[in-house]
């Protein structure tokens, strides 16, 4: 078995508040509360990158499980902000922490990032070649918001989040993680410029896009059906009845969203975690900081079953059972 032996996550101290978005936007703190569930997110200042959240998130969760850098062979990171197309943030990382005896590598699956690296991550420890992995979802999406759009900006924030695994006895076990894109979504929900299809110009700018472009009540409804459906599965394929679970942590991008799924799993309030209030949509770093948070306010116990369904851009999408 695959076990997570250490978590923890790092947050920007500076607070955005849907008041402070209302001065830069025409929005108000009623608007996104109603629309969204969401009252502020951290935002990380100009010369703090997605590496240094993920580099603190990471010397924290490695001290969470008593682990040194130097035996991590395995260093995955998932992230949609990297520090820069090339090379991959997960080298910065390892760089920053010290971490000299693993392959790193970033995975690109937008707000499923952490769940598919988990896999991956999970997958490379079964094989025996890899004895200890660390697996950082981090994001600095306050770079990549357009801050004159307020269907978007009002959405994302930064922070990161970072898991130790091992195989063996102690931990909190993966039972399985299930897996699932659509590339016919990839116009929905996108960042078009700065790749090679096109290339950063004056015009790219002009036109704001390097920035994330969303049609949201189109992502709204899909995240809606692929989250339900990705729960079920996931519960099917553990063997697992929904009465099994005593957490639902969902991927946190709209209170609405999570409301939706867990009132059609039929899960009652108490078992559903949201933290979507205090960080906003943290793509791959969602999960993450939301399982801390959860274990941090003792809402995981061991022996507990923990559901985890995320959506996120591509679209991507995947289900999680863990054994806490
Ligand atoms: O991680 C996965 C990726 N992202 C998501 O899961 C996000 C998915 N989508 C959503 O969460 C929601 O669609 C939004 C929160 C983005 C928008 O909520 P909505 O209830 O779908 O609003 P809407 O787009 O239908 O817009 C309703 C109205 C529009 O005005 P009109 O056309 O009815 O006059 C918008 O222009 O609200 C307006 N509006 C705003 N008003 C005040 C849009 N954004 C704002 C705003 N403040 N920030």
């Amino acid at each position: 078995m695959i076990n997570i032996i250490g978590t923890a996550t790092y947050l920007p101290e500076k607070v955005l508040t849907n008041d402070d978005l209302q001065k830069m936007v025409q929005t108000s703190d009623e608007w996104i509360v109603e629309r969204t569930g969401i009252r502020e997110r951290r935002i990380a200042s100009q010369d703090v990158y997605a590496s240094d959240l993920g580099a603190e998130a990471a010397k924290r969760a490695l001290k969470d499980a008593g682990v040194e850098a130097s035996r991590i062979d395995l260093l995955i990171v998932a992230t949609m902000s990297p520090d820069m197309l090339c090379p991959s943030t997960a080298c910065v990382i390892q760089q920053k922490i010290e971490a000299w005896n693993a392959a790193a590598f970033d995975l690109s699956a937008a707000c499923s990032g952490f769940l598919y690296a988990l896999d991956v991550a999970k997958k490379f420890l079964e094989s025996g070649e890899y004895k200890t992995a660390l697996v950082i979802g981090t994001e600095k999406l306050s770079s990549l918001v357009n801050w004159k759009d307020r269907t978007t900006c009002i959405l994302f924030g930064d922070g990161a989040g970072a898991a130790v695994l091992k195989k063996g006895e102690k931990g909190h076990s993966i039972l399985g993680i299930w897996l699932g894109a659509d590339g016919r979504g990839t116009d929905l929900l996108k960042i078009p410029a700065g790749g090679s299809m096109l290339p950063a110009s004056r015009e790219t700018v002009d036109k704001d896009q390097h920035c994330i472009q969303m049609d949201g009540r189109e992502v709204y409804k899909r995240a809606i059906d692929v989250m339900c459906r990705i729960s079920q599965e996931s519960l099917q394929k553990s063997g697992l009845k929904k009465e099994d679970i005593q957490l639902f942590v969902p991927h946190q991008a709209n209170k609405r969203i999570i409301d939706s799924v867990a009132k059609r799993l039929s899960f009652p309030e108490e078992k559903v975690f949201l933290n979507v209030d205090r960080y906003g949509n943290t793509s791959a770093a969602s999960i993450i900081l939301a399982l801390d948070d959860a274990k941090r306010e003792g809402r995981l116990h061991k022996g507990d079953h923990v559901l985890i369904a995320v959506f996120g851009a591509g679209f991507t999408w995947g289900g999680a059972v863990l054994k806490w």
